[in-house]
């Protein structure tokens, strides 16, 4: 019996300016996928801890074991038996790219047992199949950077043209969870599909800004270009408290703040860790004094994506 357990990283998607081309892996939170080669042919989804019991058991239905059949299918291997457990490390529904790395970790666990027969690259459309059952649509912004690490760009979807950008050494995100359901579906719905071209031009200036500070290594010029007029405006009003957040993030010392994807998670980058930190606890006490529980989490840019445990 071959087993093998994998840790896949959350991932904060649009990076304000990017909205479904931008994203980036953190190395705190993520999820952990247990997965076991069978003789008993077919994917099987035996258990999930830590989602009180709200992600479907169903093998056809769950984004893990759903995609873990894509892979197989592909690789006319559908022969393979496989069990799988699924702990669930981070929240659901949080922005921070929680269905995807529960997918990203199973994909790259299968990948392991049958000999990495494809790239990180290459698996990023399966894992795209397990983001459109969670959500009804399959956004890259999450999947790739769990998968390859770092920064990533998704250039173009059709044909899929994903690029791997640099990640600066030293800039970590402190990230906020203030405990306010907003699953991506809804928060998907909700934003116009008509932009204004003055806007457009503001919005695509400000993705080749970051893309170009990336590339410089001038983490001031990703910070100045972390704006968003197009989905921020209509997404914020979901966040409690978002403009004093903004505004403590700034006070604070970060670079650049905004909604981590869809949303309720706020991020924040920093060029040291005591700064993330400062920031989170700042912005925690705001939310505590409005009444609203959060979670935090402070940590460097991973560069590696998906590891073995
Ligand atoms: N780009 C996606 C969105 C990310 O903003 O809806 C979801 O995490």
């Amino acid at each position: 019996m071959k087993e093998i357990k994998v840790f896949a990283p959350a991932t904060v998607a649009n990076v304000v300016c990017g909205f479904d081309v931008l994203g980036f892996a953190v190395n705190e939170p993520g999820d952990e996928v247990v997965m076991r080669l069978v003789d008993e042919p077919g994917v099987r989804l035996l258990k999930i801890t830590g989602d009180d019991g709200r992600l479907p058991l169903d093998s056809a239905k769950n984004t893990v074991s759903a995609s873990v059949q894509h892979y197989l299918k592909h690789l006319n291997r559908e022969d393979v038996g496989v069990e799988i457990e699924l702990h669930k490390k981070m929240p659901i529904g949080s922005g921070l790219g929680s269905s995807s790395a529960s997918t990203v970790a199973g994909l790259y666990a299968i990948n392991r047992l049958m000999g990495n027969l494809l790239t990180a690259k290459e698996l990023v459309p399966f894992a795209m199949k397990g983001e459109e059952l969670a959500c009804g649509y399959g956004h890259a912004d999450n999947v790739a950077p769990a998968l390859m690490g770092g920064f990533v760009l998704i250039r173009s979807y059709d044909p899929l043209d994903i690029i791997a950008l640099p990640t600066p050494e030293n800039l970590f995100a402190a990230i906020v969870f203030p405990d306010v359901e907003v699953p991506t579906k809804d928060a998907r719905q909700m934003i116009r599909s008509k932009v204004l071209l003055k806007d457009a031009v503001t919005q695509w200036g400000n993705v080749a800004g970051l893309v170009s500070g990336l590339f410089l290594n001038d983490i001031d010029l990703v910070g100045r270009s972390m704006k968003d007029v197009l989905v921020e405006p209509t997404r914020s009003i979901l966040i409690p408290g978002f403009e004093t957040l903004r505004e403590l993030a700034m006070e604070n010392g970060a670079v650049g703040f905004g909604i981590s994807g869809s949303g309720p998670s706020v991020f924040a980058l920093a060029k040291d860790e005591v700064t993330a930190r400062k920031i989170t606890d700042a912005q925690q006490k705001h939310l505590t004094k409005l009444n609203i529980n959060s979670n935090a989490y402070v940590s460097s840019v991973n560069a590696e994506g998906p590891r073995v445990m």
